[in-house]
């Protein structure tokens, strides 16, 4: 069986991973590391460049080793080597991309450049064995988009964000209201103890005919809030974070049910079509919850990764990585492949 090493660089996460198909053909994940650095960027409240590069540096060869001592194998039992080679942060990408290739040459094994996009896209299939075609809505702090998954290199994009990532509202959220880094899951956990109806905050693009998503409107609306309100008291953070939560799940749902109408009407003959939903913030519960309302009302069944493979690991690029060998789409990765930071 093909066994295929996974790094991941691009953000602030240092991961590594083996992963494989057991002798039934059902994907297996041998090993998967993930190394946060969280702690390093927390007094700046969000990642730091240069930090997060020096970082992978530090942390890489160590996280690798990890990663084939929990699988049980040598370097040279690995049958390729896939990297993350963007879109990220320039210096991460070349510390994980440049180890990736010293790996595969020191071994004389094959380089798969894999786009991080690609990773969280085919990650349903290493978890659910979500047949092609299948609707995928990514949101991460760099990313808001729909895409149409139609094979392994097979991706049109039919909604994106106008401004802000949902991710990155999530974040800059937070900020204005003094929570910690990461943003997200702080916002989620103030938003337990708080009432979604206390502020009446826009629902961006809602009714509207574009596919498209825009987030950073919510953000002025919540700044202007939390400056009227000054000093804030621990209940009214609580109250505006769990309105916030309230509006962006109530555009998102509008905007994402557009496209799930459209793949309907463009896959008519899919009896049951698949709403994939990856990326960091498909770690929210309430956003999954009405995105599993919003499948079921239009006859989708909703597939959400587990929590650990939804924010950034390296399990979901060696995956990528096997399922481009397996497509033969892993054949020309020259040694001299760049990192695209804007890929
Ligand atoms: O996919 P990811 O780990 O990294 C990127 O590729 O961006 O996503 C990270 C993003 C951050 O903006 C983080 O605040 C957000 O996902 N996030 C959440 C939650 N957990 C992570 N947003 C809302 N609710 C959460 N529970
Ligand atoms: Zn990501």
């Amino acid at each position: 069986m093909t066994r295929v090493l996974g790094i991941e660089t691009s953000c602030d996460e240092t991961a590594a991973s083996v992963v494989t198909r057991d002798a039934s053909g059902k994907p297996q994940i041998i090993s998967n590391i993930v190394l946060s650095q969280i702690e390093e960027h927390v007094a700046f409240g969000g990642v730091v460049p240069e930090i997060a590069a020096r970082a992978h540096v530090t942390a890489l060869d160590g996280v690798i080793r990890a990663a084939l001592d929990e699988a049980g194998m040598k370097p040279a039992d690995v049958d390729a080597v896939a990297a993350t080679a963007g879109p990220g942060l320039i210096g991460g990408l070349i510390v994980g991309l440049t180890t990736a290739k010293a790996f595969a040459a020191a071994l004389g094994k094959p380089l798969i450049p894999i786009n991080h996009l690609e990773g969280h896209a085919l990650t349903p299939r290493l978890t659910d064995k979500v047949a092609f075609p299948y609707l995928l809505l990514l949101v991460s702090g760099g990313h808001s988009q729909i895409v149409e998954v139609r094979g392994v290199g097979d991706y049109r994009r039919w909604a994106t964000t106008i401004d802000d990532a949902l991710g990155e509202a999530f974040d800059k959220t937070a900020k204005l209201l003094s929570l910690p880094y990461p943003g997200g899951p702080n916002v989620e956990k103030a938003a337990k103890t708080g009432d979604p109806k206390r502020f009446s905050f826009p629902r961006p693009l809602k009714g509207e005919a574009r596919p498209d998503f825009s987030f950073s409107g919510l953000k002025t609306a919540v700044r202007r809030t939390a400056t009227e309100l000054a000093p804030l008291s621990p209940q009214d953070v609580s109250h505006i974070c769990a309105s916030f939560q309230a509006a962006v799940t109530e555009s998102l749902t509008d905007r994402v049910a557009r496209s799930l109408t459209r793949f309907r009407e463009e896959h008519s003959g899919v009896t049951t079509p698949t709403l994939v939903v990856a990326g960091g913030v498909a770690a929210n519960l309430t956003i999954r919850a009405a995105l599993d309302a919003t499948a079921q009302e239009a006859g989708f069944q909703l597939v959400a990764p587990p929590l650990q493979l939804c924010g950034d690991n390296a399990a979901m690029i060696a995956w990528a990585g096997l399922e481009r060998l397996e497509a033969g789409l892993a054949e020309e990765a020259p040694m001299n492949f760049r990192p695209r930071p804007r890929w």
